[in-house]
């Protein structure tokens, strides 16, 4: 009687943490077909974000992150919730950071995206509060195979999570107190970068009893593996380490999770630091939300939105191989720290290409850091002018690409390196139906030689959205696009009817002028300032 009661409550709780908000003004994700949208204010919303500097989140700093959001057109700001700054005490929680934060944001008309720095901050457990940094065995680390602790907590550390799930909790009471109504934070990143650096997983006596036990029921059945009483080494043998860690991370984080939605269900996701998919190296983060465990991590934390990749590869491949491993039906792609700078920020359009809700560049405030040393804001617009000039692109029509997106009208593709070296041939072809889009990178006009600035090569990049059957929203750099009439409409002679530069208000295009002449002749060039098309093509 006593199982069926507690089946009951937790079926309730469940099904409580995980219903969508009653309020459909709250933010939350919608799936449909496998694609997703991120609803905010009641329609899909693309994240065009920046995540300050891990220290940037105090009331002394913020001065130096609100200029750098306007400068950048970004619409969301990530900023981290410091535990040790939130719980100073046991069970005292400090709201001035967060409601200072909160109120910058909407001066600034910035939606946010909350970080929770709590038992985990890139493996490590430097943001636990002081009262916890002293009580080492109540809170412990994990043990490596030498019998040494290492800098990483355990996953084991029931005290810890039990501290963590009510300072979490107290977090979110408070969100939901003070932004029930207006929706200023979309969402909340548990933790960051999970898992360890030093070792494959906890050696501690009781880490040891758990990895010799029975693999769980879940954990077997998402990894396709038959229902047996067989340990971790049994099942999973060179891989059972690493398996079970993550295991027990995502487990830990899953329970956070729960009882934060449980107070106030706001959109939840883990980043984490990505394991090159190409290379597949052997030292990674172990632990964290990588592909290799990405079901394990759907299994033990249910209560987790979105698993999203960190991506700091420089290399197009493995950038692109990491946009698609984390897209999936049953992940929404969210790149929540990325390298923002000159032709890597093309990797914007990539994302959203895949169909991202979000991505954002990391370190974007006028602070000092290794990314400026020097600390001044000229630096700081220098690194960040790409990002903000693909900001100026596609804040205007950010609402449009979210639900062209989510309806599988968005095309986008980036420049390849050497891809501009011959205008003979399109580098690219996007199919639109009976057209297709011709692009050429790097060439702005068929009778001139490529000219661009230091700085700017590979920097190539469309979208192109689709309206209507003959009807375009196009936006890019460093492209030249010219259409031709396919399937229904070969051999049929053509035209433009109109193509308009200008923008959106309010979901209602608005017109600056018509272009035509040398601007549409040899095609729909794209340089390096923003510029939003619509066009209208016909058939005679
Ligand atoms: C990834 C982390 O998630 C960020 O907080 C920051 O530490 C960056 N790495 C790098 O500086």
């Amino acid at each position: 009687m006593r199982n069926f009661i507690t089946v009951i409550i937790l079926l309730i709780t469940t099904s409580f943490a995980f219903a969508q908000p009653h309020d459909s003004s709250m933010p939350h994700l919608v799936n449909k077909n496998g694609r997703w949208a991120l609803m905010v204010d009641g329609a899909p919303y693309l994240i065009l974000g920046a995540q300050c500097n891990n220290s940037s989140a105090w009331p002394a700093t913020l001065s130096k992150v609100w200029p750098a959001m306007e400068y950048l057109h970004a619409n969301t700001l990530e900023i981290p919730i410091y535990w040790e700054q939130f719980e100073p005490e046991k069970g005292q929680f400090n709201f001035a950071n967060i409601d200072t934060i909160i109120a910058g944001a909407r001066k600034y008309h910035l939606k946010l995206v909350l970080l929770w720095y709590g038992t985990w901050k890139n493996g490590s457990n430097h943001y636990l509060p002081k009262w916890m940094k002293l009580q080492p065995k109540k809170y412990f680390n994990m043990i490596g195979p030498n019998g040494k602790e290492v800098d990483s907590p355990s996953p084991f550390a029931k005290a810890t999570l039990k501290a963590d799930i009510t300072a979490f909790s107290a977090l979110m009471k408070h969100i939901k107190k003070v932004d029930s109504r207006q929706h200023t934070v979309i969402m909340v990143q548990v933790e960051n970068e999970p898992g360890t650096w030093q070792c494959r997983r906890d050696y501690s006596s009781i880490a040891q009893k758990a990895f010799d036990s029975p693999v769980p029921g879940s954990a077997l059945k998402a990894m396709h593996k038959p229902v047996s009483k067989k340990d971790w080494p049994q099942v999973f043998g060179k891989n059972a380490d690493v398996y079970f860690h993550a295991w027990n991370v995502a487990s830990y984080i899953g329970k956070i999770a729960v009882a934060g939605k449980a107070v106030y269900p706001l959109p939840m996701y883990i980043n984490a630091a990505v394991r090159n998919p190409i290379t597949l190296p052997d030292y990674y983060e172990f632990g964290g939300a990588t592909a290799n465990v990405f079901n394990l991590y759907k299994a033990a934390a249910p209560a987790i939105n979105i698993l999203c990749p960190d991506i700091y590869e420089r290399s197009q491949k493995v950038y692109q191989k990491l946009l698609e491993l984390y897209s999936r039906p049953d992940n929404p792609l969210f790149v929540p720290e990325t390298i923002g700078e000159g032709s890597l920020s093309r990797m914007c359009f990539a994302a959203i290409g895949n169909g991202a809700i979000g991505y954002a560049p990391f370190g974007m405030d006028f602070t000092r850091s290794a990314m400026n040393p020097t600390g001044t804001e000229a630096a700081a617009k220098k690194l960040f002018e790409a990002t903000s000039l693909n900001y100026q692109m596609l804040a205007p029509i950010n609402r449009e690409i979210a639900k062209l997106n989510f309806e599988g009208k968005i095309h986008a593709v980036v420049e390849n390196k050497g891809d501009s070296s011959s205008s003979k041939r399109p580098n690219k072809v996007i199919h639109l139906g009976d057209w297709d889009a011709e692009v050429y990178f790097g060439t702005f006009h068929r009778l001139q030689p490529t000219k661009r600035p230091e700085g700017a090569k590979n920097a190539g990049r469309v979208l192109i959205g689709v309206l209507s059957k003959n009807e375009f929203l196009i936006t890019g750099e460093y492209a030249r696009i010219s259409f031709k009439p396919v399937g229904a409409n070969t051999g049929k002679p053509w035209q433009y009817l109109t193509v308009q530069q200008g923008t959106f208000h309010n979901g209602v295009f608005k017109p600056r002028r018509i272009l035509n002449g040398d601007q549409t002749d040899w095609g729909l060039s794209f340089r390096s300032h923003p510029k939003i098309l619509r066009v209208t093509l016909y058939t005679r």
